[in-house]
């Protein structure tokens, strides 16, 4: 559905300030957000972009007890870190506010009561955990106890780190507190619901068929999300960090994060404008964009959506442009493991070069689908595309028109064919531009823009202006004024991607900012303007700098090998009868002759006195075992597994060992001795 709008809000998903930010985060929703305000505003029409920190949720309640703070001191550090990386890469936000703020803590404490009171919520009470030492309910995060799939000793009440599996608190076998460490008993608790379920028929209509336009990865994840059918979600959690739920009874309980959270881009908005924000969230001539993750579909598209339609005066999104994620060298980007390339750290390395990184990530965005970051593609986009062809190319034309014409502008006279067929080549760069960023195509425009520098290095290449410069100076002229006219192109088209870069260009040419309408003109540049001064626009990256950064990252891969010393156990496999174990003929045999298998490092040979006679059996242990220690000792081997021929050698069975996490194995030993040929069940 085109609409005509009169004004557009823009939200960009509210960081989590539990960590700083990194470049998964700028190239899955800060940066794209930022293209497209950018965008807006250099057409002239009515933008507010609104961001800010997300400070609650249970990760930050552990974060500041693992490190002997308080919330508050944890979510004050990181948010104005994060505040700070956003503006030092030119997110140019409107406002960067935070959920902390009392402003904030009104506005959703608000919106719950008006909800509350048109009856838009269900109560419900049902049996929780409760650490009785700590007196407090417990979040899934703070109970541990066993998997009952693998048996890790430590799985989370939401999830086993060992074998993947997610459960839910009560799966756990002997649970235990990780506040207090005792055992939690059940508790009775109540909570608000907001019955998704009752809202399920609009969202279908209004996603399904009214929104058939947005991205086909958002698209999908919801119709997934309706088919499978909406269920009531709680709002309310027992917790002491949060916004109060504002009803008498509700002590210990707050605000579900992601229920305070979305609110924070309305709070934010009031904090920027007491007095006019409701133009902006109440009024249809708005248009409402969320740039998000793809991990905040659900919430963006259905949850947030049924809790506005539920209070009744505001706006719904136009569209959600989520993004896919970025992974970094093949992994996925994880701030626990400190695989991240953080933005903090960037610029201490790469000073000056938010633009390069910008770049990078707008190049190869994770727009459709998952994509990797990897330094040699970040050193192959710079020197290859933007210091090869964008910056060889202005430099060029500025330093052939100091050369030849004491820099300044020179006329422009007669245009050969070749001139009006380049001229032509660019004129649809600007609507091509625009309709890729009006429908979310950041790749696709910035490949646009840069094409724009590719004609022009093309026309500079093609037309040797310097070779020219002994006999035709009025040729020269033409090129070096059309190749001026280019370069003022590129920093109107380059604009909302590279601000820094553009600001540069501008610079150089001595000129201030040229409206986004003129993008495709060759008259922007009078014959006689007198330039300013330059250099170069960018620089080659060298091996040695993409190498340390390469090091960095295998010495965090080594550090968190080192780290791990959590023994990793395989799942358990299916359950079996107990027949089909009887099946196994499982023995004890006495090792009479033990050598190595000839041209192999692996394989044993085995001659064993199995009580009936002697077998000989082939196994892969020779790297754990010196055959001459082994002979006299005991083993259990399968007796009854069909024989089968190893390097030639008849295999009669299979010796059985323990494998290691690692690897290495160990051999199975009876405790005390016991006759050849003993069963083992
Ligand atoms: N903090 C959340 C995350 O990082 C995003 C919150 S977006 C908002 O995944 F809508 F809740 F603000
Ligand atoms: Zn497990």
């Amino acid at each position: 559905m085109t609409k005509k709008y009169k004004r557009t809000l823009v939200t960009s998903a509210l960081p989590y300030a539990n960590g700083p930010v990194h470049i998964g985060h700028m190239a899955g929703v800060y940066i794209p957000a930022d293209i497209y305000v950018r965008y807006l505003r250099l057409r002239g029409q009515d933008v507010l972009f609104i961001g800010g920190s997300d400070e609650h949720g249970v990760p930050i309640t552990i974060r500041a007890k693992k490190e002997g703070v308080t919330p508050q001191d944890v979510v004050d550090k990181y948010h104005s870190i994060i505040k700070k990386s956003f503006e030092d890469f030119g997110i140019s936000f409107d406002i960067y506010s935070r959920t902390s703020s009392d402003i904030h803590k009104k506005t959703a404490s608000d919106f719950f009561k008006k909800l509350y009171e048109k009856g838009e919520f269900e109560e419900k009470t049902n049996e929780q955990y409760y650490d009785e030492e700590a007196k407090m309910f417990l979040a899934d995060r703070y109970i541990m106890g066993e998997c009952p799939r693998c048996g890790n000793p430590n799985a989370y009440g939401d999830q086993c780190e060992s074998c993947g599996s997610s459960l839910s608190p009560t799966d756990l076998k002997n649970p235990r507190s990780t506040i207090s460490g005792s055992a939690p008993v059940m508790r009775e608790t109540k909570h608000w619901y907001l019955p998704l379920d009752k809202h399920e028929s609009w969202l279908r209509q209004w996603i399904l068929e009214d929104h058939k336009e947005w991205k086909t990865n958002v698209y999908g994840q919801c119709k997934s999300w309706l088919d499978t059918g909406l269920h009531p979600r709680a709002v309310s959690r027992d917790l002491d960090w949060g916004v109060p739920i504002p009803l008498p009874d509700a002590e210990g309980k707050v605000l579900y994060v992601w229920f305070d959270a979305p609110i924070g881009y309305i709070s934010n908005t009031i904090e920027l404008l007491p007095d006019s924000w409701e133009k902006w969230w109440k009024s249809e001539d708005s248009k409402l964009v969320h740039f998000i993750g793809k991990d905040n579909i659900v919430f963006h598209c259905i949850v947030f959506p049924a809790m506005l339609k539920a209070d009744g005066s505001y706006i719904l999104p136009d569209n959600v442009p989520a993004n896919e994620f970025l992974n970094l060298e093949g992994d996925k980007i994880s701030t626990s493991r400190n695989w991240a390339v953080w933005l903090h750290e960037y610029l201490e390395d790469f000073p000056g070069k938010q633009d390069i990184l910008r770049y990078v990530l707008t190049a190869n965005a994770p727009e459709t689908k998952d994509n990797d970051f990897t330094w040699k593609d970040f050193q192959a986009r710079n020197n290859n595309e933007l210091v090869a062809i964008f910056g060889n190319f202005v430099n060029r034309s500025l330093v052939l028109t100091q050369k030849y014409f004491d820099n300044k502008v020179p006329q422009l006279n007669e245009l050969t064919d070749y001139d009006k067929e380049t001229i032509k080549e660019f004129v649809n760069v600007k609507g091509l531009i625009e309709s890729y960023l009006e429908n979310y195509r950041f790749r696709d425009a910035l490949k646009e823009a840069m094409n724009l520098a590719r004609i022009g290095n093309k026309y500079l290449a093609d037309t040797e202006p310097w070779k020219l410069a002994k006999t035709d100076m009025e040729r020269v002229s033409t090129i070096l004024n059309l190749s001026l006219q280019i370069t003022a192109n590129l920093s109107i088209a380059f604009e909302p991607f590279m601000p820094n870069s553009t600001s540069k260009i501008r610079e150089f040419l001595s000129i201030d900012p040229i409206d986004w309408e003129r993008l495709g003109q060759t008259d922007l540049l009078a014959a006689g303007h007198q330039l300013g001064k330059s250099e170069l626009l960018f620089e080659k990256i060298e091996d040695d700098v993409i190498e340390k950064q390469i090091q960095k990252l295998l010495d965090t891969k080594k550090a968190n090998e080192e780290n791990n010393t959590e023994i990793k156990v395989a799942p358990q496999k299916a359950n079996i009868q107990f027949d089909e174990f009887g099946k196994v003929d499982i023995r004890v045999g006495t090792i009479l002759e033990c050598q190595k298998v000839p041209k192999t490092d692996k394989l044993l040979q085995f001659l064993i006195d199995d009580g009936i006679k002697k077998r000989t059996i082939i196994s892969g242990i020779a790297a754990y075992y010196n055959p001459e220690d082994l002979v006299g000792k005991q083993v259990c081997f399968i007796a009854n597994l069909e024989a089968r021929k190893l390097r030639g050698i008849l295999s009669e069975g299979m010796i059985l060992s323990a494998e290691n996490a690692d690897g290495s194995l160990a051999l199975i030993q009876p405790i005390k001795e016991v006759n050849p040929g003993s069963q083992v069940g």
